[in-house]
This record gives C-alpha cells, structure tokens and sequence, in this order.
C-alpha cells in the first residue's frame, strides 16, 4: 500500500471551445492545464482560487466523471487513468463525491433511506435487513438519527448536506473530494457541517480533497493547500505555512483577505487588478504575469519551474 492515497501526475482536461464543419474542436478551454499534486491517507488537501481557474474540473477528473485529456491519476497505488467504465465500480466504493448543492444530488420523490439502501444493493449489499441497520448507523454518525424515513424537502439545506454525506459514506470510502460542500448553507450552518467533515474524518480516518472559495474554512480544514490559477497549480504547501508565509504574488493576493479580516493584524488586502485571461488562450510563460505586479521579461518568455522552498513548500514563480 502506498503512503498516498491519490497521486495526480501532468494532468489536464481540455474541453473543445469551438468545433469546426465536422465537430471536430479546433480551441479547447484549458481547464487543468498539467497539474500534480498528491494527498496522503488521512491527510486533507485543500484546493483554492479564483472562480473559473479548474478546482471542480480537478475535482470530476480525478473521480473519472470527466475523461482525462493527459496525465495519470493514482489511487492508492492503482493506475486509475484509463480504467474501463464498469471497472470504476470498484474505485467509487473508495472514492467519493460531495458537492455543494445537496437538493440537486438527491432524488425528491424518495425516502432519504431507501435512496442510501440503493447505493447499497449496487455495491452488492443484498441483504435488506443488513442494509436498514446500515442506513440507521450513517444517519447516527451523520447527527440525523432515526430520520431515515423522511424525503429530501423534509430537510433543512444543513440537514440534506449530512444526507449527502452520510450516502457519500455508504460504501465507506477512503478519500471523500468535497467540493465546495458548505457554500450553499447559511453561514450559521457552515460550521456545523464543516466540524461534522472534521469529526468524521477523524473518527473513519478519511483523506478529502477539500475544494472551497472560503479561504478561513480551507485554512481550519486543511493540513495542506493547493493554489490554482489559470488551470495550473501555482503553490502547495503546509496550511499554516502558506498562510503565513505565501510566496507566489498570486497566493499573496488571494490569502490577504484572509490576514486583513484578522483582527490584531496590521496587513493590508492586496488588490487583484485586471480580469483572468481566457482559459482558451492563457498568457504565454507564467499565466499570471498579466495581473502580477513583479512580473519581469522572463515571465512572459519561459514558464516557470517547480521550486522547492523546504519543508514541502513548491512554489511555480520567476521570483524564486
Ligand atoms: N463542460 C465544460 N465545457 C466547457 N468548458 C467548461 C466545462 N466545464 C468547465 N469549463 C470551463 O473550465 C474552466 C474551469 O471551470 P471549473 O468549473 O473547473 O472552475 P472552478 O475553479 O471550479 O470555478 P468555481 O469556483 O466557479 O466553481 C472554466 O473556464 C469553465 O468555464
Ligand atoms: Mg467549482
């Protein structure tokens, strides 16, 4: 078994922008744009930045739901890339998805139960009474004990999120990729569930691939955080260290909302200017040099390398 249980390696995914006279794409949208990354068991990953730069689409190409355009994607040891569509089966009993909207992931004219049950028969749980007692148990570790025999509307938007997650748990994965899970709730909801994805994966030794815009929650969450931009990871590093101490202009932009919010602290919030270019036809060399206020010749000719700043700090940047 290996220490990680999921390495991503070069991997991009291009949709076609535009198809010529026989369908065929002649631009594509460089979502992921050859990214690597790798989250270790029990480890929580966390996934930030702007809106658009690739976080869902890294999030639906590691599970498969999206085909790979290049890259390997590895899951425990296994080489899941290519892996035929009956054979996913196998990897969705260790990986799972929880995303924002738990109203559109759940069918409304079933019992919250029965639905879970459904998961269960796929996964080959044929026994009925075996299956309700493990229904009964995911809505007691969830906090919904007994509420199993309820449909969807029955729920409060927090509620349906801990049915999300106690069918995300059904087939007892190993790596849950959370993508923006609490940003739907009301803020006084959000804490609740995201202390309910702690204390799970604490208690059943999860790993998640934490994807959120809400850079305080990403922080509490995390033990490591990816900065995307532009379909490109731009740094990665320990959570309290990034931080801290974010050393691509990018990060520092970004995380500045964080540090000026805190009360006590004397940081100013560093203005993003200028819009993120198209995915379509990102900046040659470093992608964010058209917003980046360090940005030198070199920026715009050669794209920057991997640098390892210690203490499994990479930084992608010019400066360094
Ligand atoms: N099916 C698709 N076809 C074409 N382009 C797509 C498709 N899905 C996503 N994109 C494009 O890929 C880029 C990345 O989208 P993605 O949804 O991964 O971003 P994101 O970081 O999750 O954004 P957000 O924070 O708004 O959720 C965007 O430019 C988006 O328009
Ligand atoms: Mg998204």
């Amino acid at each position: 078994m290996s220490a990680s249980i999921l390495e991503v390696k070069n991997l991009k995914k291009y949709f076609p922008a535009m198809t010529n006279l026989f369908g065929k794409g002649t631009e594509f949208v460089r979502a992921v744009d050859g990214i690597d990354f790798y989250i270790n068991q029990g480890e929580v990953l966390g996934l930030v930045g702007e809106s658009g730069c690739g976080k869902s689409t890294t999030g639906r190409t590691v599970l498969r739901l999206l085909e790979p355009t290049e890259g390997r994607i590895i899951f425990d040891g296994r080489d899941i890339t290519h892996l035929k569509k009956k054979m996913l089966r196998s990897i969705y009993k260790h990986m799972q998805l929880v995303f924002q909207d738990p109203f559109a992931s759940l069918n409304p004219r079933k019992k919250v139960g029965k639905a879970i049950e459904e998961v269960l028969v796929v996964h080959g749980m044929k026994d009925g009474a075996q299956r309700r007692e493990r229904v009964r148990e995911l809505f007691d570790i969830v906090g919904l004990r007994g509420e199993e025999d309820k449909y969807p509307h029955e729920f409060s938007g927090g509620q349906r999120q801990r049915v999300v997650i106690a069918r995300a748990l059904a087939v007892n994965p190993r790596l849950v990729i959370c993508d923006e899970p609490v940003s739907a709730l009301d803020v006084s909801i959000q804490a609740q569930i995201v202390n309910l994805l702690v204390s799970l994966k604490n208690r059943l030794g999860l790993s998640y691939l934490f994807i959120s815009h809400d850079l305080r929650v990403v922080k509490y969450m995390s033990d490591r955080v990816a900065v995307m931009y532009l379909g490109k990871i731009v740094e990665t590093a320990p959570a309290g260290e990034l931080f801290k101490n974010p050393a691509h202009p990018y990060s520092m932009a970004l995380l500045s909302v964080v540090s000026a919010l805190n009360p006590g602290k004397n940081k100013k919030k560093v203005i993003l200017e200028g819009e993120v270019p198209s995915p379509v036809s990102p900046p040659s060399g470093c992608r964010f040099r058209t917003r980046c206020k360090y940005a030198a010749r070199i920026c715009s000719e050669a794209e920057p390398q991997i640098k390892c700043l210690g203490g499994g700090h990479l930084v992608s940047c010019h400066l360094y």
